[in-house]
């Protein structure tokens, strides 16, 4: 066997492990296998592509290769070490912009190797030549879309800039003539490539991605992180066209249209229209500011609360982004234990995005050893709050808004949402009555079966343990012990 067949061989092999991967992550029970299938198809795709490469180039170039691909790995295994899980949507963003990044260099690449070789040298069929200008020019478009635009989704979950939309005058005509411009230069340059429409499509493209995404409100960056993985995947594809590399061309095919799926499905569950969303809110017009005057807010604390819940016959705890931050998970698993043990009925309402990542609520709680036949899914508990004694509203805000369904000039009007307030009691733990990550105010915290619980979620709940435990001590310490002869029996 050739090395070259032997390598045909091992991209097959990888693209299956691809396949097999996704099939396992996909539920919670496969997904460590569905990990290792993945690192094993990229180790063996990373072999047979520098196998190949060293047939073409000096041991130097491919001594190279193997510096980048052991210092790229070190980078990426130390970011993986360090990153919270809260900070994952950041890391992906990141990520993805490096993807965007390499497919505009190998059309920059490409371009200026048929320039400086002619097309005979560099294998390129005289009669395909205007096919492989558009691919450049296709590979360029997306890559730069996919570069600027995981930039903004990086600086806006990490909240380095602000996360609300940018609403420039015209956007859509914006977007819609980008579009049309690049199809124009597309035809232009298989026709007559030069240096100035290379550099046009680059800085249209780049534009192009940085305001589709300045210009989705926060309440929508799920989404968008999932269409950037999904735009990533397909410039990796172009990419493989570039390189005539089948194993990138599957590949790329696999994430854009995962991501793409995933996208269309997180868009359902937030009642977003998709096309609106992967077109930088196309048909989304500025919302006005939510900031009204909303009333006066009443606190409690974590002795009244524990009371509180002690008297329940049912509690529901809606966990959000702020439980992730304070890392409550493990006192909230507790606290359902010491209340179902007192014969109080516990549940956990958990909404699709809660936190900032899909699934972000059932990794804690499953990590925490919370029963998952008590973890439930929005739509599956949502009727159930108006005949709750109390609900626990963990670090979550956005997920639990009423304005979401009562006004609608409000940023997230039409996304579902956990209807909390129509139990008997809401208890809000966060630090302050600053809003949540879209940025918009929040009408629960002013109703009259609301009470602020302000502090960290953890100390909060550690608190109300103390006061239980306390109870039970208290309670213990006046229950009538052993009877003796001197109390007489007054049953
Ligand atoms: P958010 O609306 O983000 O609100 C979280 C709340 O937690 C904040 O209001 C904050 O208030 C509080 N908090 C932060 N740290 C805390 C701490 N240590 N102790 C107590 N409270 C703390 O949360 P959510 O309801 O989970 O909504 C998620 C939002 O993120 C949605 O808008 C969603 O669209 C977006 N998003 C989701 C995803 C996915 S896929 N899940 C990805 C990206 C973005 P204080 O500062 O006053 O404490």
């Amino acid at each position: 066997m050739t090395a070259t067949t032997a390598a045909q061989a091992a991209d097959i092999v990888a693209a299956l492990l691809f396949i097999f991967s996704l099939a396992g992550l996909s539920q919670h029970r496969t997904s460590r296998a569905g990990v290792a299938y993945g690192i094993g198809g990229m180790a063996l795709a990373l072999v047979a592509t520098v196998v190949v490469a060293a047939r073409d180039v000096s041991t130097g170039a491919v001594l190279l290769i193997v510096l980048a691909t052991a210092v790229g790995g070190s980078v990426g295994l130390w970011r993986a070490h360090k990153v919270e899980m809260t900070q994952m949507p950041e890391l992906i963003a990141v990520l993805h912009s490096l993807v965007g990044l390499a497919a505009v260099l190998v059309g920059w690449n490409s371009y200026l190797e048929v320039e400086a070789h002619g097309a005979e040298q560099t294998r390129i069929a005289s009669e395909l030549l205007r096919i492989h200008h558009a691919e450049v020019f296709i590979g360029i478009f997306i890559g730069a879309v996919t570069f600027t635009g995981s930039i903004i989704a990086f600086l806006k979950l990490s909240a380095r800039i602000k996360s609300r939309p940018l609403t420039l005058p015209g956007k859509n005509a914006l977007n819609l003539g980008a579009l049309a411009a690049f199809v124009a230069l597309t035809v232009w340059f298989a026709v007559s490539p030069s240096l100035g429409l290379m550099i046009a499509v680059t800085v249209l493209a780049l534009a192009l991605g940085w305001h589709l995404v300045a210009s989705i409100g926060g309440g929508d960056m799920p989404v968008v992180v999932s269409m950037l993985n999904s735009y990533s995947g397909w410039a990796a594809a172009a990419a493989g066209f570039l390189l005539d590399n089948n194993l990138l061309i599957v590949t790329g095919a696999l994430v854009g249209s995962s991501g793409a799926y995933l996208s269309y499905v997180m868009c359902k569950a937030m009642n977003r229209s998709f096309i609106s969303v992967i077109a930088g809110g196309f048909g989304i017009e500025a919302a006005p500011s939510g900031d009204a005057e909303q009333g006066e807010h009443r606190e409690t604390s974590a002795e009244e609360t524990a009371e509180l819940l002690e008297n329940a016959t049912s509690v529901i705890i809606t966990p959000g982004y702020g439980m992730a931050v304070a890392q409550a998970q493990h006192p909230v698993a507790e606290l359902t234990a010491a209340l179902r043990e007192r014969g109080v009925t516990v549940r956990f309402g958990v909404h699709p995005v809660a936190g900032r990542l899909p699934g972000h609520m059932n990794v804690l709680l499953a990590e925490a050893r919370v029963p998952y036949d008590v973890v439930l899914e929005m739509d599956e508990i949502n009727d159930d709050f108006a005949g709750t004694t109390v609900v626990l509203v963990i670090g979550a805000n956005d997920t639990v808004n009423p304005a979401a369904q009562e006004d609608p000039a409000s940023p997230i009007a039409g996304m579902p949402v956990l209807r909390v307030w129509e139990a008997e009691n809401v208890i809000v733990f966060k630090r302050s009555m600053s809003s949540g990550y879209a940025g918009v105010q929040n009408p629960l915290f002013f109703r009259e079966n609301s009470r602020m619980l302000f502090g960290d979620a953890k100390q909060s709940v550690e608190g109300i343990l103390r006061a239980l435990s306390a109870t039970d001590t208290g309670s213990a310490a006046s229950r009538p012990g052993p009877r003796t002869s001197e109390q007489p029996s007054h049953a």
